[in-house]
């Protein structure tokens, strides 16, 4: 059975089917559509044919010499602790350093191989996620303890990162650039790879930003060695393969998980070391920068996507359910784990009690546990110590704020956290990001519009920003005076596609440029210009003609 709506018959004929929405430069990605129940039954059945599955993951190294292995740890599903998904092996910091002393040769192999080659390798990559996303399905919803409709989105965004980048490429890499100048002499300006990047990714997207950071970089003609989050080192173990299968060199992408200190000790000081790709935490990247500033030889490019205290501003005119339903997506889908996710809710008064009221209605009817149920609205937060720093959030809230609802956690036996919801006392009461499912409600008076933005502003951060409103000035004045990195007008404010909805911010919240945009690759690159007197082999031909 297919799915009822959007049928060839149904479908207007002025708008693309679902994969050209990109036209004819890219393919859009494919999911599945979970409210056909056939696609349904068939994720369940792949799940359920992985579920003893125990993996093995090891440091993907292409290195000269010998060097002692790093420690072995178990994997165990955030979801259900004596769930053992597999064992991870890491790199330990000699081979860190081996791996860039041979990703330098893997740069220079891979800076001067043809941006098609290149490309067409990563866009392999793409068409064998699509063909086959059973595996990490089952590693997103184990290890990583995401949803079914969340592991679904997060293999489509990586397979979008696979096909834009290419794109980007081929657009700003094929040819060099020819520059106006006196007759008699060509000038071009060509783009080359900066050398070897350190990709550094987070557990919240363990395979889309994962893949992203790598593309961009493999694109751009860089060398990658990549270290995944501890916590997700299999699914990353699993498309570094992928990629190799694609194409990709085992010396021009390698993979290192390790220890954020292992990692750092052997990557930020090695003389390859062109620049490094980091989502994560603001703290973190902080150090990462100290670190880089504290090296001896060239200095390097950072780039940061860090954090977020996102709010979104609902006015008097907005229509509660349709807020409600995109706040409760916002902030508790994931489980709050997203840089997007909304934190800080404002309401203008007049709507308040009446969007609290039935926000308090469909929390109650949210469901928290197994990511791998299909009615699992809500599931774990990754790890003890995560749900410990946000049970800690919420003895405070609970002290320095009101709480107005908690959902309750059922029977679920790993690391739950169940949505909460708290009144703050004033609007800049929040200025720290609480990364899991808890919501802070704020009122303000129409007369507070600008205290709101000061408040905003105050956090330092400028990640994503969320309006709801059924006046179009509204949603204009607030663009004019915030300036997060990314703005969402009547919908949900997270889940940015590639391309369409380019991703990341500024202030704390990092230092673009944005993921999954057409500025991206850029930071990846050097620039070169060429400058030929062409009239010393001659007469210069430009003025005969
Ligand atoms: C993150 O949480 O680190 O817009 C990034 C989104 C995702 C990116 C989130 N595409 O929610």
């Amino acid at each position: 059975m297919s799915s009822s709506f959007a049928t060839s018959s149904t479908r207007s004929a002025a708008l693309p089917p679902p994969t050209r929405l990109f036209g004819a430069e890219r393919l859009n990605s494919k999911g599945l559509d979970l409210s056909d129940p056939s696609a349904l039954q068939r994720l369940l059945e792949a799940l359920e044919g992985r579920a003893g599955e125990c993996w093995e993951s090891a440091p993907l190294l292409d290195v000269h010499g010998a060097a002692p292995p790093g420690p072995t740890h178990e994997v165990r599903s955030p979801a259900n602790l004596t769930d053992i998904v597999g064992v991870a092996r890491d790199a330990s910091r000699e081979e860190i350093r081996l791996a860039f002393d041979r990703s330098a040769e893997g740069y220079r192999e891979w800076s001067h191989t043809p941006v098609q080659v290149r490309a067409a390798a990563l866009e392999r990559a793409a068409d064998m996620l699509e063909m086959n996303p059973w595996p990490f399905y089952s590693l997103l919803v184990r290890e990583a303890g995401k949803t079914l409709q969340d592991a679904i989105a997060e293999v489509r965004e990586a397979i979008d990162f696979c096909r834009y980048y290419p794109a980007r490429g081929r657009e700003l890499l094929s040819e060099p650039a020819a520059l106006p100048g006196p007759t008699g002499e060509s000038n071009t300006l060509s783009l080359h790879g900066r050398g070897v990047f350190a990709c550094i990714s987070p557990w919240n997207f363990p395979l889309a930003i994962f893949a992203g950071q790598i593309t961009a970089a493999l694109t751009a003609g860089a060398a990658v060695v990549a270290k995944p989050a501890p916590e997700t080192p299999l699914i990353a173990h699993e498309f570094t393969r992928l990629l190799h299968e694609a194409g990709v060199p085992r010396h021009v992408l390698q993979l290192a998980p390790a220890s954020g200190q292992e990692f750092a000790a052997a990557s930020f000081v090695h003389p390859a070391l062109a620049g490094v790709a980091f989502t994560g935490s603001t703290a973190t990247a902080k150090v990462i920068n100290r670190a880089l500033a504290l090296r001896d030889g060239p200095i390097v490019p950072l780039i940061a996507e860090t954090g977020g205290v996102n709010a979104m501003i609902v006015d008097s005119t907005a229509l509660p359910e349709q807020v409600v339903d995109d706040v409760v997506t916002s902030a508790f889908g994931s489980a709050g784990q997203r840089c997007s996710a909304l934190r800080v809710l404002y309401l203008q008064e007049e709507i308040a009690d009446k969007v609290v009221e039935l926000l308090i209605g469909a929390m109650r009817e949210l469901k928290i546990g197994h990511p791998g149920r299909p009615e699992t609205d809500v599931g774990p937060v990754i790890s003890q110590r995560a749900k410990q720093m946000l049970e800690r959030h919420i003895e405070r809230m609970q002290r320095e704020a009101r709480l107005l609802h908690a959902c309750s956690a059922g029977d679920a036996t790993g690391h739950f956290v169940p949505p909460h919801l708290f009144e703050l006392n004033a609007l800049d009461q929040l200025d720290v990001e609480a990364f899991g499912p808890l919501l802070h409600v704020a009122r303000y008076r129409s007369d507070e519009l600008p205290a709101v933005f000061a408040a905003i502003a105050r956090t330092g951060y400028g990640l994503t920003l969320g309006v709801h409103s059924r006046r179009r000035s509204f949603g204009d004045e607030v663009f004019r005076n915030t300036s997060a990195g990314n703005t969402y007008v009547n919908r949900n404010m997270i889940g940015a596609v590639v391309g369409v909805q380019p991703f990341g911010g500024s202030g704390l919240s990092g230092t673009g440029p944005k993921a999954g945009g057409p500025y991206y690759l850029l930071r990846f690159l050097t620039e070169r210009t060429l400058t030929i007197n062409t009239a010393a082999i001659g007469a210069n031909v430009e003025l005969l003609s």
